[in-house]
């Protein structure tokens, strides 16, 4: 388009403060992924140490976040605490972890109405400014006020230099009515910190693990958590890979859960939401963990992969390819490495659904010659498909059984079938290749479907329906359903 922008009539169209500053509340951060944004923030300052609060006081609950970065003066606070303080386009240096000017505003939001920033640079003294989203509504202007809450107001005394944002009002996190007194408003607030202690200890465990970083949670330090479990001897690790120039990929393999170091070590290895949710990508940009299991839409999650974890380790300046967005909580890898990606990952799902096979085959070694398989797996036509193996010795006696005591020989049969099935067999055939199973029934002699639907039919005559209704009520029956014309040919 060519417009002659220096020559042309404008209007101005400025955002309304109260309509737009409420919009920012609405992005969809989470508490975990709003405190982690602003501990994004103390690391890009080059905080040592960060230290995190929460106050309980119902509705007036207040949580601090405090650094000992380099700090800003009180210019800096008011130009940090400007939306869009810094374009996206701008290239940053390699360790900050900012990118659209926002984060410190929108996070603190989506949990709070009223954020202040306290903070000073060395040799200063300390500085505040407030956003409170009360002012704004009322007055409709972009305006800070000169405010910090009560008792805060020496916060920073012992730093030489640091900065602490201070949320108040927390409405996003626990309604504003609730009294302290609520205990279960109490336990509901403390369980969210812990959720976000947890997210913490992943986020940054690359900081955390370098101990470039210490982060204080009431009396004590927060631990790494590694997703890749470094400790144990028995994770596959497959070779690193490049994409591009500037991204790198490398898949692991956790072991099977008998080959963990411990019960506990393997119970800590799950993660915040369990192995299953945890499978997948962990992408990095820089040493920051963006996402902790995801397949970026390339696979859906599955039973059999839940020991891959791969990880993607990008530089800030693909921030705009990847798609890395506000809250950073997602990524999009670009067209151009999907395919590469997506047969990296095959490998490591490959490896990753072996471990189960692996572990079926020793088990079944363990017992030798003489282990007796209840289901033998069948392929035909490169089809596989699981049958009730009919010389177990089991089967045999209940066959035995069958002939004094009918009923109890059936429930048996069917109970052991059930316990038995081996589901997490067909999940991983299911999974590696979904066309590879046979149909149902697509082998089952018609002879002995049409010899049970009449035997059934019959029993029904007897009962009193109809043949009309009879044949309705074979025609609803698995798997009956699947065979109307046999259906149709009663008399
Ligand atoms: N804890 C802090 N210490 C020093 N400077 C900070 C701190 N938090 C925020 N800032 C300043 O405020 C700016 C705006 O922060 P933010 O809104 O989170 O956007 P971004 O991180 O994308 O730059 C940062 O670029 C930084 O200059
Ligand atoms: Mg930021």
């Amino acid at each position: 388009m060519n417009i002659e922008f220096d020559n042309i009539k404008t209007a101005s169209a400025i955002p309304g403060a109260a309509a737009m500053i409420e919009t920012f509340r609405a992005i969809g951060y989470s508490l975990e992924t709003a405190v982690a944004d602003i501990v994004d923030n103390s690391i890009s300052a080059s905080a040592k140490n960060v230290w995190i609060n929460r106050i309980w006081k119902g509705g007036d609950s207040i949580v601090t976040i405090r650094d000992d970065g380099r700090g800003m003066s009180g210019d800096d606070i008011i130009q940090a605490m400007r939306p869009g303080a810094q374009n996206p386009l701008e290239e940053r240096s390699a360790t900050d972890l900012g990118r659209f000017g926002l984060g410190l505003k929108t996070a603190s939001f989506s949990q709070c109405r009223t954020l202040t920033v306290m903070s000073k640079t060395q040799g200063q003294s300390p500085e505040f400014w407030t956003w409170s989203l009360d002012h704004v509504a009322r007055c409709d202007r972009w305006e800070l006020v000169h405010w910090c809450p009560e008792g805060f107001e020496h916060e920073l005394d012992d730093l030489a230099s640091g900065t602490i944002v201070i949320w108040t009002d927390p409405d996003r996190i626990i309604p504003a009515a609730t009294k302290a007194e609520n205990e279960n408003a109490k336990r509901k607030f403390s369980e969210a910190f812990d959720r976000v202690k947890k997210h913490l200890s992943m986020t940054f465990h690359r900081f955390l693990e370098a101990k470039s970083v210490a982060i204080h949670w009431g009396g004590h330090e927060i631990d790494p958590w590694n997703p890749f479990c470094p400790k144990e001897s028995k994770v596959q690790i497959m070779p690193s890979e490049q994409i591009g120039e500037q991204v790198t990929v490398k898949g692991y393999i956790l072991p099977h859960k008998n080959n963990f170091s411990s019960e506990t070590a393997y119970r800590q290895a799950e993660g915040i939401f369990g192995f299953s949710a945890h499978q997948g990508f962990y992408v990095y940009r820089g040493d920051r963990l963006l996402l902790a299991g995801d397949w970026l839409g390339l696979f859906r999650k599955e039973e059999a992969y839940k020991l891959v974890r791969i990880q993607i380790n990008l530089p800030n300046s693909v921030d705009s390819d990847w798609q890395i967005d506000i809250r950073k909580a997602k990524a999009a890898p670009p067209v151009g490495c999907r395919q590469q990606l997506e047969s990296y990952a095959r490998q490591a799902c490959n490896k990753g659904s072996e471990v189960y096979r692996h572990r079926g085959r020793i088990l079944k070694q363990r017992a030798g010659q003489e282990f007796q398989s209840l289901w033998l797996e069948k392929k035909k036509d490169n089809k596989w498909s699981f049958v009730v193996n009919r010389e177990h010795a089991l089967v045999r006696n209940i066959r035995e059984l069958a002939k004094e005591n009918p009923d109890q020989a059936i429930d048996m049969l069917l109970k052991f079938v059930e316990e038995s099935i081996p589901a997490k067999t067909i999940y991983v055939r299911e999974a590696n290749d979904d066309d590879s199973q046979k149909q149902p029934y697509s082998d089952m002699d018609p002879g002995l479907l049409r010899t049970m639907i009449k035997q059934i039919h019959e029993r029904q005559l007897d009962q009193g329906l109809t043949p009309e209704q009879s044949r309705l009520a074979l025609k609803q029956m698995e798997p009956f359903n699947e065979y109307e014309n046999l259906i149709d040919e009663l008399q």
